[in-house]
This record gives C-alpha cells, structure tokens and sequence, in this order.
C-alpha cells in the first residue's frame, strides 16, 4: 500500500523530524558548536567555560519558568528515567502516590514499586484517557505527569496537596510548551530532549525549598543506603557549583543553552501560544477528515506538544511511513510503539515548524485520499 505515492516537492517539510523524541536538533545549534573549537568540547567540566554554560542553563530556566527565590536548578547525567529511581530512594519518606495514564507514568509508578521500603499507590485510568492528580492524604510525595508522550495526553491543572507532601511532576515531553505553573510543583523533572532541542542523557530537576530540605532529610537517615550516582545531595552540591556530579557530555548542554536562549527571547506564554496554534492545526484537520479522528476524545487533555490521531484501518500508517522514510522526507510518526494502533503520533515541539505541520497534514491527505 501506498508503494507508488511520492511526495510533490512543494510539500516537503523543511526538516523532516517530527518525532517525539529525541526530537529537531536544529542545525545552526550542531554548527556553532563546531565554531567553538577547541575551547569548550573535550575540556573540563569543573573549569571555567563548561560551569559558564552550566550557569546559563540554569539561569536561563530560572527566567523562563520564572522560579520563585528559593528555587534551585538541579542537573546531572541519566535522563528522567534515573529520576524516577532518585525520586523514590532519595525523596520519600514512607509513602508515594503515581497517577498514570499511559507506559511513561506507568514506568514511574513501576519504579517506585520496586523500592521496598517505601510504598507506591497508583491511581490509573485506561490507556487512552485523561487524568487529574488529586491530593492523596497519606502520601509524603504525589506523583503526575505533564505530558503522557505515550498516547499524546496532557495534564490540564496541578492540585493543591497537604503540607506533608510534595508535587512531583514528570514534565519530560511538555515542559517549556504545555501550560504549567513551576512555582505550584515541589520537583519539576524532565529531560532536555524535546521541546528543549537538545540531545538525551541529561536530567534536569526544579525543586522547590520544599523538596530540597525532604532530600537532605532522606539523606541524613543513615538507615537508606542511596548509591553516589543517584544521591540528591551529591546532585544538589554539585549544581550549586554549576556542575554535574560525574562528568557529563557537554553537546546537549550546548544545545539545550542554545534553545533556552531562543525560547527566552519569545517567553514562555508566546511559546504555549504558538503550540496551541500547532494544536489546533493538527486536532480540525484530524476532526475534519472522515478517514482521521483524535485519538485523546476530551479537548482539555488534547496535548499541545504531542498529537495523536488514528487512522481509518483500510488505511495502513506503518506502510505510508515506510514510504515516506525512504524518500527522507518526514521521520518519527508513528505511533507510540506499545500501543498498537493505526495512529499518526506528531511532535508540535517549539522547532517544528508551523508551515511543515501544514505540509504534512497536507501530504498524508494526499496520500490517503489518492489512493
Ligand atoms: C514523559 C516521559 N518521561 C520520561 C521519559 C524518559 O526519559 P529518558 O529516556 O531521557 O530517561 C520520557 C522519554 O521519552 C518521557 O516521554
């Protein structure tokens, strides 16, 4: 199927990324690194121009999420994956409460099951649907996540929790375009490898004075044996002096510096309103299409940095994407690889274009209504 369809030049996008990660590393960031010569890659992380770099991630965080004073820009090596395990050895006292609703929060509330010494509730709804985390009165950490990368679900509202417990959210594929008030989250933890441009391997957590002084509390119980690797204090230390704990690989930092700088200059309401536009792109035309429909069915869990729209079955995706890797000239949409579904899964991540959503909504059209 769809062996013989060949893209028309006017509608191939100008990058062909549109997958949910890793995501658009755009170009000109892979070039001005080359331009820094010898003077910054392969040199060491505890001098001078790597702890600059470090500073200004950190600092360029600080003003586009607009932390409070007391906030603290944490950083290390490992990917959020590692901070759902640091999460759980390092931040909770007996209990933690994981509302999910699809394989990327599921995964968290796995991790935080394997820990025996705590336990872990979790709070579910079908894959496919929406959630919104509540209070748990009997949890010390409350776990969310902003944006469910696995079926394209967002969550639209952070609760208030109780005193004794902090808000954990995993921001990982929303953070920087999905509507979210840092300063109401305790941990706000993500990896830099979507809307922030930047390549995997990176953690990056925002935490409150809250979450800061529950991991020196953890830490200072003598009785939890927490590896270096994954210990908040060593983390903590460490980004204080605008550095990583272990060495870290200096390109996605560069990288992700570079994207802040770009999202600064728009701010943070400019860049949630542009991926609303991409949102509305790709939801009428998936609505407007009788062969299309939007997998997530309530508009306020639709995500803005993820869309996922299913496919009439006589139409088989996975062969119109074979296609059009083979021709280069449009990557990464298919759908979440678990789920099994005939779906399109879009990244409308800040880099990619406007102008290159309409092309592909355009093409795949095209393809599906000419054959
Ligand atoms: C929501 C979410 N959480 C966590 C992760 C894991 O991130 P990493 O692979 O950087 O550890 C991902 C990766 O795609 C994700 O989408």
């Amino acid at each position: 199927m769809f062996e013989k369809f060949k893209t028309p030049a006017e509608l191939i996008p100008s990058d062909p990324r549109f997958g949910c990660g890793p995501s658009l590393v755009p170009m000109k960031y892979v070039e001005s690194l080359a331009k820094t010569g010898p003077h910054l890659i392969g040199t060491s992380h505890r001098k001078k121009a790597v702890k600059k770099l470090v500073e200004e991630v950190q600092t360029g965080f600080a003003k586009y999420f607009n932390i409070p004073t007391g906030y603290q820009v944490v950083l290390g090596n490992g990917g959020a994956t590692l901070l759902f395990d640091m999460v759980a050895l390092g931040l909770v006292k007996k209990k933690i409460a994981h509302f999910t609703c699809g394989e990327f929060s599921n995964k968290w509330y796995k991790s935080s099951k394997a820990v025996p010494w705590i336990s872990a509730q979790e709070i579910s709804v079908e894959v496919g649907n929406g959630i919104l985390v509540n209070d748990v009165p009997d949890a010390d950490v409350i776990c969310g996540t902003l944006n469910e990368t696995s079926t394209g679900v967002q969550l639209p509202e952070l609760p208030k929790v109780h005193e004794g417990a902090l808000l954990a959210i995993d921001a990982t594929s929303g953070a920087g375009q999905v509507k979210c008030d840092v300063s109401k989250c305790d941990v706000f933890l993500f990896s830099p490898q979507k809307v922030f441009a930047s390549e995997g391997g990176l953690w990056i957590a925002i935490m409150s004075p809250k979450a800061l002084a529950r991991a020196k509390e953890i830490y200072e119980d003598k009785s939890r044996y927490i590896p270096a690797i994954l210990s908040w204090k060593e983390a903590i230390s460490n980004s204080e002096k605008n550095q990583t704990y272990n060495t870290p690989a200096i390109a996605p930092i560069y990288f992700l510096n570079e994207q802040l700088k770009e999202m600064n200059k728009l701010g943070y309401s400019k860049v949630c309103e542009l991926a609303e536009a991409k949102a509305k792109l790709l939801y009428s035309w998936a609505e407007a299409k009788p062969y299309l429909s939007t997998y997530i069915k309530e508009d306020k869990f639709r995500s803005r940095a993820v869309a996922t729209i299913d496919v009439d079955a006589k139409y088989k995706v996975d062969d119109l994407i074979a296609v059009l890797e083979k021709e280069k000239s449009v990557y990464g949409i298919d759908a979440y690889r678990n789920l099994g579904r005939n779906q399109f899964r879009i990244a409308l991540f800040h880099n990619i274009k406007y102008e290159d959503l309409e092309k592909l909504t355009k093409l795949i059209s095209l393809a599906i209504e000419k054959y």
